[in-house]
């Protein structure tokens, strides 16, 4: 994988715009990346703001994951989000990807009902929200619709094992067992063209077997170490997000924390005339 970003830093410490890069991350550089034993990063992003920040940090692929229905939009699952949101989203993510491989999921609803269906939105999600990959939750369920995007020359992620749109039947976002159904899955995405594949909350050997079984790159969530990639919702990894903390995140970061503490202070200053002093003041 392609070295990550030298930041230059602006007067304000932000990273700059990365005019610098050399290098976009490819679908062959996902599959070389298996091939070299490198391993591979992803993280969600939703906004400009976030996806500039992951990019120049040198992750090697943005996930406009349908968390977004959790993360943003406060629901308890990722159910209701539409199209036309996960379009918006990653439009404003394609904004601030200069480097990384820029991957939007399909939402529950938007590719189960026929391969057509999934074929022509995942079309706009290239064409409207210009994401360079798409991602699709199932294995054997899938396969036809992965296959037509596939067919099409888009770019498909698969996603098995613990698939969230799934959370119904589920009965909540439980650890999948089912060795030999999660395993036909991964074979089943491989050979209808998906270039990688997400494997969420399944046991550690079992992400081994299937990482060891295809040739594309398994990306892990909660599925342990084996995997060619690990891939987090950034507001997790950062300490953004609360209300769900699954136990396989490590948190890296405690800006929830930081940003309460920061507001206090703020509030506090602008009450007792702290803020606004005189050299923030216009002249
Ligand atoms: O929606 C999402 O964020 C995902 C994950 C794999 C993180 O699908």
């Amino acid at each position: 994988m392609a070295a990550a970003t030298t930041l230059s830093k602006r007067p304000n410490n932000r990273p700059a715009p990365a005019d610098n890069e050399k290098h976009r991350v490819t679908v062959p550089d996902f599959l070389a990346a298996k091939a070299r034993g490198v391993r591979l990063t992803m993280l969600t992003a939703y906004d400009y703001t976030m996806a500039r920040l992951l990019d120049a940090a040198g992750v090697d692929g943005v996930l406009v994951g349908d968390s977004l229905g959790m993360v943003v939009q406060g629901h308890e699952n990722s159910l209701s989000v539409t199209l036309e949101e996960a379009i918006y989203h990653t439009r404003c993510v394609a904004r601030g990807v200069r480097r990384s491989l820029l991957v939007a999921d399909m939402p529950f609803m938007t590719y189960q009902i026929s391969p057509q269906q999934a074929l022509e939105n995942a079309g706009r999600l290239i064409k409207e929200g210009g994401a360079h990959a798409v991602k699709i939750e199932g294995g054997v369920r899938s396969a036809a619709s992965i296959a037509a995007i596939a067919g099409a020359d888009i770019p498909v992620m698969g996603h098995i094992g613990m698939t969230p749109q799934s959370v119904r039947r589920f009965g909540g976002f439980r650890v999948q067992r089912d060795a030999d159904k999660i395993v036909e899955d991964a074979l089943a995405t491989e050979k209808a063209g998906a270039f990688a594949v997400v494997v969420e909350c399944i046991p550690t050997d079992l992400a081994q077997k299937i990482t060891s079984a295809v040739k594309i790159p398994t990306i892990g969530i909660g599925a342990g170490a084996a995997c060619d990639g690990q891939i987090l919702v950034a507001h997790d990894l950062l300490g953004l997000f609360e209300d769900f903390q699954p136990r396989f995140v490590k948190q890296y970061a405690d800006l929830g924390r930081d940003v309460v503490q920061a507001v206090e202070k703020y509030c506090r200053e602008v009450r007792d005339g702290t803020f606004l002093a005189a050299e923030h003041g216009v002249r």
